[in-house]
This record gives structure tokens, C-alpha cells and sequence, in this order.
């Protein structure tokens, strides 16, 4: 089942995303979170520290789960996904970060062997109890490209040009912005008990759409998250 929600603000949105993640929080507190990067979610996450600090919401037993890192980028480099989730959340949370929180390590030899681990580690944990999902201007979700075909294991992947593009905002030049990552396929994503696809700008209108009720295709990767029982998106125009 799909509910969508559209919101009249960015801040309506970052208010609404993570009162649903906070309700999954204080109905099991030992639950799994698979989590994202990408500007759409920054919100949802200075709100869950808001919560936080206001005493609302308890993150010592929570564990996460990313979507993704780029390739041959370690935790300490800026641009990684693991520096972005430590400073826009997990430092400022009562979250075990040593211990609860994982993001696929980009800089792993074998990208592969690293993607096996990291659905191996996911299932161990009894899979993920709520994914918060952005979108690309291309469909993806993670680094989910258009593509022939749906993966479901964590797989290393060459960027699209238009992610790249997309992403480059965040460096200093285009060319510093790297051209493989490692992501979450779509089988521990479609596993995740309720999921969470957030959205924000007109940019993003014609790409939701199509995923949501267009034909369910790889080349639209977000749109098999119309097979998913319990999904909410929540876009806000503005
Ligand atoms: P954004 O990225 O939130 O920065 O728009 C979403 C995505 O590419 O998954």
C-alpha cells in the first residue's frame, strides 16, 4: 500500500519524516534503521536531534543501516557518506556509534565480497524495520542506476552522468566527484518493513510520478517500490 503525502513545505516534510521515524523508535526501540544521505533528508534529521535533545526520542539501542558510500572515499574525507551521517546525525544523538551504526565501506578491497557482508550483517539483524528513501532526478534510489535489470544484493555501480552532475554541488569541481559507489540493492530495500521515500522541489514532480504510476521497470528504479505493502511518500514543492 502506498500513501502519499504532499506537503506545503521543505519543513512540513522534515516535521512529518521524522515523526514517522520517531514512532518507529519509541514502538521498538531496538529497531533497524536503514538510513540516507542527499540533501532531501538533512531536515528529518536536525528535527530527530531536536527530538533528541528535547528528551522525546531514545537512539541507545537503535542500529542503522546506509544506503551507500562512494567508492575509495574513507569515513574521515567530507565528501564520504560516513562523515555526512556522523555530522548530521550521529554525532549528536545518543546513537552506539561505534557499535549500531554501518555504512558499506567504499574504501573494502573487493567491493563485491564487502556487499555480501553488508546484506549477511543486515539479515543478522532480522532486516530493516523502516528505509528513508531520497530519489534521483534519474529514479534511483541508493545508487540504484536505470539499468537492464533490478540487483538485489549490495553491488558496486557506476554512476550515471546525471548523478554525477547532480552531485557535484557538494565538491569542489565535477571531476572530483567519484564515479563508483557501493549500494544497498533492491532485496534488503524491498525487505524493509515500511519505507519511507521523501522528495522536495518541482525538479523532483515528473520523476515521482513516473515511478509512482508508471510502468514498473529498472529503467525507473524507484518504481518498483510499487510492489512494496507499506510505503509513504512524503514531496513538498517547495
Ligand atoms: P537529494 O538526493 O536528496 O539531494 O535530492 C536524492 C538522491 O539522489 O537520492
Amino acid at each position: 500500500m502506498l500513501t502519499y503525502l504532499q506537503v506545503a513545505t521543505y519543513e512540513e516534510l522534515s516535521r512529518k519524516g521524522a515523526d514517522i521515524i520517531r514512532e518507529v523508535i519509541t514502538s521498538k526501540p531496538q529497531c533497524v534503521l536503514g538510513l540516507a544521505t542527499g540533501s532531501t533528508p538533512i531536515g528529518i534529521y536536525d528535527n530527530l536531534i531536536s527530538d533528541y535533545q528535547a528528551g522525546k526520542v531514545d537512539f541507545s539501542s537503535v542500529v542503522t543501516f546506509n544506503l551507500d558510500e562512494y567508492a575509495g572515499l574513507d569515513g574521515e574525507n567530507e565528501q564520504s557518506y560516513r562523515y555526512f551521517m556522523d555530522h548530521h546525525l550521529f554525532n549528536h544523538v545518543n546513537i552506539n556509534k561505534e557499535q549500531n551504526t554501518n555504512v558499506p565501506d567504499g574504501m573494502a578491497f573487493d567491493l563485491m565480497v564487502e556487499g555480501i557482508c553488508y546484506d549477511t550483517l543486515i539479515e543478522s539483524f532480522g532486516g530493516i524495520d523502516l528505509q528513508l528513501l531520497g530519489i534521483g532526478l534519474d529514479g534511483h534510489i541508493g545508487f540504484n542506476e536505470p539499468d537492464d535489470c533490478f540487483t538485489k544484493e549490495t553491488h558496486p555501480v557506476t554512476l550515471d552522468e546525471s548523478t554525477i552532475e547532480a552531485n557535484a554541488r557538494f565538491f569542489e569541481r565535477k571531476e572530483d566527484v567519484p564515479t563508483k559507489a557501493i549500494t544497498m540493492g533492491m532485496g534488503s530495500i524491498m525487505a524493509a518493513k515500511q519505507i519511507l521515500l521523501v522528495a522536495n522541489g518541482e525538479k523532483k514532480k515528473a520523476i515521482l510520478e513516473k515511478a509512482l504510476n508508471g510502468p514498473i521497470t529498472p529503467r525507473v528504479p524507484a518504481s518498483i517500490l510499487q510492489l512494496h505493502p507499506n510505503v509513504t511518500v512524503i514531496y513538498s514543492e517547495v
